[in-house]
C-alpha cells in the first residue's frame, strides 16, 4: 500500500503537470487574449481543476463497464482518463494525456493508442510499447468501492 500511496502522489503531480501542459497547448496564439484553439482542443481551456490532484473517492467508472483484459475511456471530473482491468478485480487508471504532445489517448483493449502520432501504451502498466511517446502515462491510484472504480487516497 505504501508503493500505491507513493504512486498516488507522483501520479497526481505528474497528472497535474500534464494537464498544465495540455492547457499551454490551448494558449492564445494570436496574442489577442482569446483562446484560439478552444473548439479543436480535446482539453477544455477553462479546465483549471486538472492542475489539482484528484480527491479520493471520486468515481471513475463502473466496474462492470471495464472488461477483464480490456480498457475504457473515462472521465475524472472533466479530465480524460483511461481505466483498465488487467486481471479480474484488478483495476488501474491513467491520465489519458499522451506524454509526447499531450493528445488524448484512447482505450484499445489491452493497449492505449494515441491518435496523433501513433504511440501505443500497455493498458496494464501504462508503459510505452511504441513511440514517439517518451514516458509512460501518468498513473492514477484507484480502488474499488461497491460497483465503482474510485480514486484512492
Ligand atoms: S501526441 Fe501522442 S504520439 Fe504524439
Amino acid at each position: 500500500m505504501t508503493a500505491s500511496h507513493d504512486l498516488t502522489r507522483r501520479a497526481a503531480l505528474t497528472f497535474g503537470t500534464a494537464g498544465a501542459l495540455a492547457l499551454a497547448g490551448c494558449a492564445d496564439v494570436s496574442g489577442d487574449g482569446s483562446n484560439d484553439d478552444a473548439n479543436s482542443s480535446p482539453i477544455a481551456p477553462d479546465d483549471t481543476a486538472s492542475a489539482e490532484p484528484p480527491a479520493a473517492g471520486e468515481a471513475v467508472a463502473a466496474t462492470a463497464d471495464v472488461p477483464v483484459g480490456g480498457s475504457i475511456d473515462a472521465k475524472l471530473g472533466s479530465d480524460p482518463v483511461l481505466v483498465a482491468q488487467p486481471s479480474e478485480g484488478e483495476f488501474v487508471a491513467y491520465s489519458a494525456i499522451c506524454t509526447h504532445q499531450q493528445c488524448v489517448v484512447a482505450a484499445a483493449g489491452a493497449e492505449f493508442h494515441c491518435p496523433c502520432h501513433g504511440s501505443i501504451y500497455d493498458a496494464a502498466t501504462g508503459e510505452v510499447l511504441a513511440g514517439p511517446a517518451p514516458e509512460p502515462l501518468s498513473p492514477i491510484a484507484v480502488t474499488v468501492a461497491g460497483d465503482q472504480v474510485v480514486t484512492a487516497s
